[in-house]
C-alpha cells in the first residue's frame, strides 16, 4: 500500500522517471540499445508502469489529475522514443548503403591465369609460315630412339655429339634410347611413312647435357624443316629462308649461309641472319644449320637419292626469340614469370 507521501511527490517522481528514460534514449546509439531503455523505462516493470499502476490506489478525486501527470510523462517517453527510432533508422540505413556500395566505375580485378608462352606462340607463328607455303607440320617423339637420332642421319657411331657428355641417354643401354639432340630425326620418321614430294617442319622440343646460362639451355626448341621433291636445289633453299627470315624479322632482314658441316646434308651450311634492328648494329649472328640432304640419309630412309633431292634446315626457337625481341638472357624464357610473358602480348 502506497503511502500518502507516495502520492503527494507523484509528479517529481514521474519527472525523475522521465528524466532517466530520456537520458536512456538518447545514449542509445543502435536500434537495440533504443529498445532495451525502452523496455526498461516504459516497459512492465518499470518506474513508469509501477506509477501507472498504483492510481488505483490514489483516492478517487485524485485519480484523474495523477492519471493525467503519469500519462503525460509516459507520452513524452514514447515521442522521445519514436523520434529517435526514426534518427537511428536513418544512420542505420545509411550506414547499411554505405557497407553494400559498388562502386560501377571501378574496373575489374580480373584474376589472370597466364598466358601462352612467346616461345609457343612464335613456334605456331614460325610452322605458320610455312603452312602458307603448303607446307604441313610433323611432330616426332621427345623419347627417341638412337638409330633415330644418329644412325640414320648418318652421325657416325664415335661422332662426338653420341657422347654422353651431350646426350641424354635414357636406361636401359641395350634399348638405345635417347633425349632426342635436334628435331632432325623427324626428317627419317617423314621419309618413312609421307609420300612423296613432302614439304615438312618440324617444331619441337630437343635435350642436351648443356648447363643454364644466357645463351644455353638443356632443355630448348627447335624448328627443322625437310623438302623433298625432284629437282630441289640449294636455290630453293636459299629462297625459302629468306622468306623465313623476312616473316620474323621484317623485310629488310637478310641471310648469308657460310660453308659448314652436319653429317645429314652435304654441302651443309651455318644460316646467319642480319635485320637492321639487331644490337650492336650491323651485326650478324648464327641462326641455324641447313643443307642439301645428304644422299647417305636418304637410303637411310628407302628414298631413291638419283630420283629425289632435298633440303634441310634446323633453328633454334629461343635464338629466334632472342634475335627478334633483342632480349640478353635465354633464362627469362623459362623461369614461368608472367611479367615477361605478357610482354608479348598474350594474356589468358
Ligand atoms: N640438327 C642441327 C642441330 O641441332 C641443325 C641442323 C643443321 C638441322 C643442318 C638441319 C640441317 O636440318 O640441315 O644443330
Amino acid at each position: 500500500m502506497p503511502t500518502p507521501d507516495a502520492h503527494a511527490d507523484l509528479g517529481a517522481r514521474v519527472d525523475a522517471a522521465v528524466t532517466a528514460a530520456l537520458a536512456a534514449i538518447d545514449a542509445a546509439s543502435t536500434t537495440a540499445d533504443l529498445q532495451a531503455a525502452k523496455s526498461a523505462h516504459n516497459g512492465q516493470g518499470s518506474e513508469l508502469a509501477s506509477l501507472n499502476a498504483s492510481l488505483r490506489d490514489i483516492a478517487p478525486a485524485d485519480r484523474k489529475a495523477a492519471g493525467q501527470t503519469i500519462g503525460a510523462g509516459r507520452a513524452r517517453v514514447a515521442d522521445a522514443i519514436a523520434a529517435r527510432q526514426a534518427e537511428l533508422a536513418l544512420v542505420e540505413e545509411a550506414a547499411q548503403l554505405e557497407a553494400e556500395r559498388v562502386d560501377v566505375t571501378a574496373l575489374p580485378r580480373i584474376r589472370s591465369r597466364g598466358g601462352r608462352h612467346p616461345l609457343t606462340m612464335l613456334m605456331d607463328e614460325m610452322s605458320d609460315v610455312f603452312v602458307g607455303m603448303g607446307w604441313e607440320v610433323a611432330e616426332g617423339p621427345e623419347l627417341e630412339h638412337e638409330w633415330y637420332n644418329f644412325d640414320a642421319l648418318n652421325v657416325d657411331p664415335d661422332h662426338p655429339a653420341r657422347s654422353e657428355s651431350d646426350t641424354f641417354y635414357v636406361a636401359p643401354a641395350d634399348r638405345h634410347m635417347v633425349l632426342r639432340t635436334q628435331t632432325s630425326p623427324v626428317q627419317v620418321r617423314t621419309l618413312l611413312t609421307r609420300e612423296l614430294p613432302t614439304y615438312i617442319v618440324a617444331p619441337g622440343r630437343v635435350y642436351r647435357t648443356d648447363d643454364i646460362d644466357a645463351t644455353h639451355l638443356p632443355v630448348f626448341t627447335q624448328l627443322e624443316g625437310l623438302a623433298v621433291d625432284k629437282g630441289i636445289t640449294m636455290a630453293n633453299l636459299r629462297g625459302t629462308l629468306e622468306h623465313l627470315a623476312r616473316a620474323m624479322f621484317g623485310e629488310e632482314a637478310k641471310i648469308r649461309l657460310r660453308p659448314n658441316y652436319f653429317p645429314f646434308t652435304e654441302p651443309s651450311a651455318e644460316m646467319d641472319v642480319w635485320h637492321p634492328g639487331m644490337r650492336g648494329g650491323a651485326r650478324w649472328v648464327e641462326w641455324g644449320g641447313c643443307g642439301m640432304v645428304n644422299p647417305n640419309v636418304l637410303r637411310a630412309a628407302g628414298v631413291d637419292p638419283d630420283v629425289y633431292s632435298g633440303f634441310a634446315f634446323g633453328m633454334g626457337i629461343e635464338r629466334t626469340l632472342q634475335f627478334r625481341y633483342l632480349l640478353d638472357d635465354m633464362r627469362d624464357m623459362i623461369e614461368g614469370d608472367v611479367r615477361f610473358t605478357e610482354q608479348f602480348g598474350m594474356v589468358i
